[in-house]
């Protein structure tokens, strides 16, 4: 990857961050670090963060950051999940298979999660590193097709993704989105970055 690619990768990810934290809220757990000692601030890097979701409404979606990556918590509408399996034919690996970033057991399943209503994925292209921008709305728009039933578009080069952060075939990102490891605290709060209790 070149180092303009990173800059861009990084500056898109700050801007797709800022609009999605003035629509959904950005929550984080990370503590501050700086007053921590070296292998306390290590730990905390890499520690799996809390979100709350009970202020999601259906349609709406969140950024929590885990280990310097954008996490995105999309609250699905019933129309959403229902266009799902529409896409499955124009998808590169509709199923997951795919071994780059091996799914979870508990989202290999038709909407890539544990609760369906709820998309868990880190907010990252697979192809060099940009954020993709919410296209939630379905119909023809610019750079979408016709027959668009919501999803993520990346900006860098024109990877789309549906509403389950699969990617659409014959774009430049070769794998779905990553699904990170994840598991419900209670109905309504997540821990992203690990998915069994100690
Ligand atoms: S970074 Fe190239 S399409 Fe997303």
């Amino acid at each position: 990857m070149s180092d303009n690619a990173v800059d861009q990768g990084k500056r898109t990810w700050m801007i797709a961050t800022g609009c999605a934290g003035a629509v959904g809220g950005v929550a984080t757990a990370v503590p501050f670090v700086s007053t921590f000692s070296p292998s306390e601030r290590a730990k905390a890097a890499g520690a799996a963060v809390e979100a709350d979701i009970s202020a999601l409404k259906p349609g709406e979606k969140m950024t929590v950051e885990w280990r310097g990556k954008p996490v995105w918590v999309v609250r699905r509408t019933p129309e959403q999940l229902a266009a799902l399996p529409k896409n499955d034919p124009l998808l590169a690996d509709p199923k997951s298979e795919r071994k780059a970033y091996p799914i979870p057991d508990y989202a290999k399943n038709a909407s890539r999660s544990i609760k369906e209503e709820y998309l868990v994925v880190v907010g990252i292209c697979t192809h060099l590193g940009c954020s993709p921008s919410d296209k939630f709305v379905a119909g023809p728009q610019a750079s979408l097709p016709d027959d668009w039933n919501g999803g993520f578009l990346c900006p860098c080069h024109g990877s789309t993704f549906d509403m389950a952060g699969r990617v659409f075939k014959n774009k430049p990102a070769p794998d779905n989105l990553e699904v990170p490891p994840h598991m419900y605290l209670t109905d309504s709060k997540l821990l992203i970055g690990e998915d069994k209790k100690a």
